[in-house]
């Protein structure tokens, strides 16, 4: 059992916490959000994850996890310290490392034995020497630390299982004592450890979501050619998925990748290549392809609906993917305002995602259900894969609409299917344009 300290309550922060004190460890989580400390302390998740509130009602009753505003008290009592505040992007796309900066600044003046620092953030490589830097100034200098790299790779909706069953857990050192601290922090998970210098870790969490996204944008763009061709992108996906150099995940052609993580990290590493005098022209086009990918999206709605001013439609999904309330970056964002602009009247419906969405369009009508979304519109569109959509009523969908019209940036459903039931079914990468 470690007696560790994690800076920063968002998504990763207060999952690792959790999930560090669910392994038996005293976890104390620190924000200097007071009302988002005061909301944890009593019990109020600030973000919905599956599974996540259960997990800290259960640790903070065991007195393994507790939350506070105080840092410089919780470091003093820590072994480890895991940095886990935003990297938000700049109007550039580099990651702002404002936050990272201030709390190593907090940490050195509260370290009184040896501690270890770990970075949990997403930050550009070489983070981890600054880190270093800027404790060694504010330290005081009998203090011994060390720095560490530890990136995280959990999925938004599958956190904790992301967390408790990693493919792999990475971390980056410079010594024996911090190597052995963390192997034997996560030994419990059972699961490989990749022990490597820190720079190696800071780009690994860089390059796994760089390639994600390369994946995502190759696929979309597979299924441009798809419906130039009248080929089928599932089938083409699912050929090139049963190859295991090439692996079937990652490859469902939509309206693009959003979230906060993706289109952020992608646009901050595309920066540091260019800081660090090189190009990376690859990552730019995936980049480019995943905006003309909502763009698409927009041009089908347009072309199916041919006069859009005037008409309802309904939006089905609206956090950036399924089993989350999270909007950042997401899809939807982009298609409500550009179908607006058109003059479009929106309905919506998402089973989480609405009371973040209402405060930042306003211009919506949000509905109790996909029916009542359907009720009276002119074309239902699928943004996100939620599973309650795949299980809808279609005959019930298909009476209340106006007209027999979906168009589905998610491929839910079996084109052929749709068609025998009378629909118009527009989907991506299924049918020649
Ligand atoms: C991602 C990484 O997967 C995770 O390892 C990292 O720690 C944070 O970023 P997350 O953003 O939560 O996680 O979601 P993910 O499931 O990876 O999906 C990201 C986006 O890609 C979503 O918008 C999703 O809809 C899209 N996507 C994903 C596709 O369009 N097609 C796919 O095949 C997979």
């Amino acid at each position: 059992m470690k007696k560790i300290c994690i800076v920063g309550t968002g998504y990763v922060g207060l999952v690792t916490g959790t999930c560090l004190a669910d392994l038996g460890n005293d976890v104390v989580c620190v924000d200097n959000n007071k009302e988002k400390i005061d909301c944890l302390k009593e019990l109020k998740m600030p973000i919905y994850e599956p599974g996540l509130k259960d997990l800290v009602q259960k640790n903070v009753k065991a007195n393994r996890l507790s939350f506070t505003t105080n840092l410089k008290d919780t470091v003093e009592k820590s072994e480890v310290i895991f940095i886990a505040v935003g990297t938000p992007p700049k109007e550039n796309g580099e990651a702002d490392l404002s936050f990272v900066e201030d709390v190593a600044k907090e940490i050195a003046m509260g370290m009184k034995n040896y501690h270890l620092v770990v970075e949990k953030s997403t930050v550009p490589v070489q983070t981890g020497q600054r880190v270093k830097e800027t404790i060694q100034n504010f330290v005081d200098g009998s203090v011994e630390f060390d720095v560490a790299s530890n990136p995280e790779f959990l999925r938004e909706g599958s956190a904790i299982g992301d967390f408790m069953q990693p493919d792999r857990i990475v971390i980056g050192v410079e010594t024996e004592r911090a190597k052995n601290i963390l192997t034997e922090i996560y030994k419990p998970l059972n699961v490989p450890i990749i022990v490597t210098d820190i720079q190696s870790a800071e780009l690994i969490k860089h390059a796994s979501n760089s390639f994600l996204a390369t994946k995502i944008s190759f696929i979309n763009a597979i299924s441009v050619i798809c419906e130039l061709t009248g080929a089928d992108v599932e089938k083409v996906a699912e050929g090139m998925g049963m190859d295991k150099r090439i692996g079937r995940s990652f490859l469902n052609a939509g309206i693009g990748f959003g979230g906060f993580c993706f289109p952020k990290d992608l646009a901050a590493f595309i920066r540091i290549s260019e800081k660090l005098s090189y190009d990376f022209e690859l990552l730019k086009a995936v980049e480019k392809i995943n905006q003309e990918q909502k763009e698409l999206f927009l041009k089908k709605i347009e072309k199916a609906l041919w006069n859009i001013k005037g008409k309802t439609i309904g939006i089905l999904g609206l956090s950036f993917k399924p089993n989350t309330d999270d909007i950042r970056f997401a899809p939807s964002i982009d298609i409500i305002k550009g179908l607006q602009k058109d003059g479009a009247l929106i309905k919506a419906y998402d089973p989480y995602a609405m009371d973040k969405m209402s405060k930042v369009l306003k211009n919506v009508e949000y509905c109790k259900s996909p029916y009542e979304v359907a009720k009276d519109a002119d074309a239902l569109v699928i943004v996100t894969e939620w599973s309650e959509f795949k299980e809808l009523d279609l005959d019930k969908i298909k009476k209340l609409l106006k007209n027999p019209l979906i168009i589905d940036g998610r491929n839910i459903y079996d084109s052929e299917k749709m068609q025998k039931k009378g629909f118009k079914y527009i989907c991506i990468g299924r049918m020649k344009t």
